[in-house]
């Protein structure tokens, strides 16, 4: 069974250090088998604030893409103890699309990330998204340099592979539960 899993990069900000982590995430996951990993990024969809406008061309292939997703790795930073505004804009801009399918979460901050992860995890349950028991916090002290360069701890590595296993393994035990493409 062949599963496509996204590593959505949360954050949007100029100068960020999300697509350093999700490209981190991504080359860690290569050698998965039967599953893709792939990043998606919530900046390069260019989405609009939710209610601003009625033109739907970017919500519509943001629903697309993640129609085409069997799982998600989210990439977390915390903005004041909670997600981005950016990632909260795009979970809300999806609903169908996000159900059954699980989500691993890796995240940043002066705590690992910790309170913006949880947030995270309550945010994801209204949206029927499974999350993963196994979560990587990275330490802005520990896995950064000059809180800023991305450079992680040896010991993630190990804990990432669970996480990709625990997704992997939901994301095909709820695939009945999914809408099937039509042959
Ligand atoms: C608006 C804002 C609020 C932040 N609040 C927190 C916070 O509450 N806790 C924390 O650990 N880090 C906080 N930070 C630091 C970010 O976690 C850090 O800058 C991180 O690199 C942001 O991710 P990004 O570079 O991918 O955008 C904040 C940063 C910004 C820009």
């Amino acid at each position: 069974m062949s599963l496509k899993i996204g590593i959505i990069l949360g954050s949007t900000r100029e100068g960020r250090v999300s697509s350093s982590v999700g490209d981190w995430v991504l080359n860690k996951a290569v050698n998965r088998d039967d599953v893709t990993y792939e990043i998606v990024d919530i900046k390069a969809f260019d989405l609009p604030f939710l209610g601003t406008t009625k033109d739907m061309t970017q919500i519509m292939k943001w629903n697309q893409k993640l129609g085409e997703l069997d799982g998600f790795v989210f990439i977390v930073s915390e903005y004041n103890h909670s997600i981005s505004g950016a990632l909260k804009n795009a979970l809300d801009l999806a609903k169908d699309v996000w159900v059954n399918k699980p989500a691993g979460i890796v995240s940043y901050g002066s705590a690992g990330g910790a309170r913006a992860a949880e947030h995270l995890r309550g945010i994801l349950s209204e949206l029927q998204v499974p999350s993963v028991r196994s979560h990587i916090l990275l330490s802005l002290f520990d896995d950064f340099k000059e809180y800023s360069t991305f450079a992680p701890r040896d010991i993630h590595t190990a804990n990432l592979d669970m996480l990709f296993t625990q997704t992997e393994n939901w994301a095909k035990a709820l695939k009945p539960l999914r809408p099937q493409p039509i042959s």
